[in-house]
């Protein structure tokens, strides 16, 4: 059994998630699931960045407390969570006082290293992204190079890290490691951008009197720390950083961490320079994802297009909004976002291949032999067999590279496999011509590799998963597991529900 160590951004709680945000999460759960059901030791971890002017204006634009204001949306955020079926182990705030407390002690242990220094600061600030950027980046990019928006400058006193001094020990590691920053074309961004840059430090105070919502700066309480050095280290303070030695030790360094392509610099550069000036590992993955966009357009709350997860999944349900989102795309690629892919995705793989399939099975086996079915000496067809055996070796190599839509593609490459099984050997006649014992070898056959089927979907559609083992008359808890994907004789009692994907009218 290895431990895995699995986190997600923390979501700035200013706006309401929306399907961007739901995708990060629904990864890593897909991730948390796969690895549970092999039998490793998860942690899997999300929250909500809480601090900064951002936020503050949010609350004031509101007519509440900033506290208040985060309160209320940090159940927003745990709704959707919950309703997305996403099986976080903890869920950090940024407010937490027990996270403040670290960020405190990081900045000690790094000031006392002589690796903060105070000096004059001047820089183009977005307020919307929370990003500084130099003079150089603005004029390039005609103003916020993330946003596009208007920038504003600002020369003041700061507090910065020293960057620069870890500079070409970061261009060692990463040269060593290139499978650290995936996909690979996040990787070329790094190192693209490190080889033509020279990194500054960075400015990782914000005075009071501008930003007044953060944590206090140790020793000076004039200033707050910028949010994103704030934010970030919450990856250590979760699991224990300085705090409780063990359990930080038995679970840094994590094994994957989630981003969308757009934050890609702060964890791929600030964030294992931070960790290797605080004398720890960096993460061992940072996997990019890519954006959902309508059109050319980033689904953002800036831009007014946003999709919102809960509407979709009161119009298609959870399962078949998890299945899209990573059948859809592969993770790390922008995937478009429209109505008529998510029906005809809902109607061709889920309510034909895999709904029918079990409805009509079930129904079969119910008709036929009122829902008992042993296996008696009944061999796998052939067919099954080598479909079996390839699923069962591709399968997990595709999850632990996270990808999901060439897992659900032998998954799906089974399914077919079993549906041409029931159009080749025409049930229906060996009932009329009552060969049972042939029928029952055809049932069966189906109802394990059904059974086999559904833990394999299980870290896509837990749900779906868990009632196709109901209606197959076993448990749950007990049967959903990597182990028992192998072939077994057994007795099916069986007990029959609804369809599991109604097809969905397109007018
Ligand atoms: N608070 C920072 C992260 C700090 S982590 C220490 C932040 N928050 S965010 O709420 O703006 O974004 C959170 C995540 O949502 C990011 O990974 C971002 O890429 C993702 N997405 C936001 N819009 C998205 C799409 N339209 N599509 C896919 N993911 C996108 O950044």
């Amino acid at each position: 059994m290895s431990k895995f160590y699995i986190t997600t951004p923390l979501y700035y709680v200013n706006a309401s998630p929306h399907i961007g945000h739901a995708y990060t999460n629904v990864i890593c759960d897909c991730l948390a699931r796969f690895r549970r059901i092999q039998g490793d030791s998860v942690f899997f971890l999300t929250g909500t960045d809480e601090h900064g002017e951002k936020i503050k204006r949010a609350a004031d634009a509101e007519n509440t407390s900033v506290e208040n204001f985060v309160n209320s949306k940090v159940s927003v955020f745990k709704n959707l969570w919950n309703k997305l079926d996403i099986s976080y182990d903890f869920f950090i705030r940024t407010t937490d006082n027990f996270h403040k407390e670290t960020v405190g002690k990081a900045i000690k242990i790094l000031f006392d290293k002589g690796d903060i220094y105070k000096a004059k600061y001047r820089g183009f600030y977005c307020m919307p992204c929370e990003s500084f950027w130099t003079e150089a980046q603005v004029k390039e990019a005609d103003g916020c190079p993330l946003c596009k928006r208007g920038v504003e400058e600002i020369v003041e006193d700061n507090y910065f890290f020293k960057l620069s001094k870890y500079e070409s020990w970061l261009k060692s590691y990463l040269k060593e490691k290139p499978d650290l920053i995936r996909p690979r074309i996040r990787y070329n961004e790094v190192m693209g951008f490190l080889d033509n840059n020279v990194l500054e430090d960075l400015c990782i105070s914000r005075p009071k009197k501008r930003v007044s919502w953060g944590i206090d700066f140790p020793a000076d309480s004039n200033f707050v720390v910028y949010v994103w050095f704030d934010a970030l280290l919450n990856y250590i303070s979760a699991v224990g950083f300085d705090r409780d030695e063990g359990r930080f030790n038995s679970l840094w360094p994590a094994d994957i961490q989630l981003i969308g392509k757009d934050i890609i610099r702060h964890h791929a550069i600030f964030w294992p320079i931070m960790l290797k000036a605080l004398g720890l590992e960096p993460p061992r993955i940072i996997f990019a994802h890519g954006w959902w966009k309508i059109g050319e357009d980033k689904i953002s709350k800036s831009k007014g297009n946003i999709v919102n997860p809960l509407e979709l999944i009161e119009e298609f349900g959870v399962s078949a909004l998890r299945y899209f989102l990573l059948r859809e795309v592969p993770v790390g690629m922008d995937g478009n976002f429209s109505y008529k892919t998510i029906i005809n995705r809902i109607n061709s793989d889920l309510a034909n291949d895999l709904g029918n399939l079990v409805y009509r099975v079930l129904n079969m086996a119910q008709k036929y032999f009122s829902g008992r079915i042993d296996a008696g000496n009944v061999n796998i067809p052939d067919s099954f067999n080598s479909s079996l055996h390839e699923l069962s070796k591709e399968y997990a190599a595709y999850m632990n590279e996270v990808d999901f839509a060439s897992a659900l593609d032998a998954i799906w490459k089974f399914i077919g496999v079993m549906n041409k099984f029931v159009e080749e050997v025409k049930p229906w006649i060996l009932w009329k011509e009552a060969k049972t014992d042939e029928l029952k070898w055809f049932l069966f056959s189906l109802l394990e590799g059904i059974r086999i089927t559904s833990i394999y979907i299980y870290p896509f559609m837990p749900r779906v998963s868990e009632s196709i083992l109901e209606q197959l008359g076993l448990v749950p808890e007990k049967d959903i597991g990597l182990e028992n994907v192998l072939w077994r004789k057994r007795t099916f009692v069986i007990k029959k529900g609804n369809p599991l994907f109604p097809r969905i009218d397109v007018d």
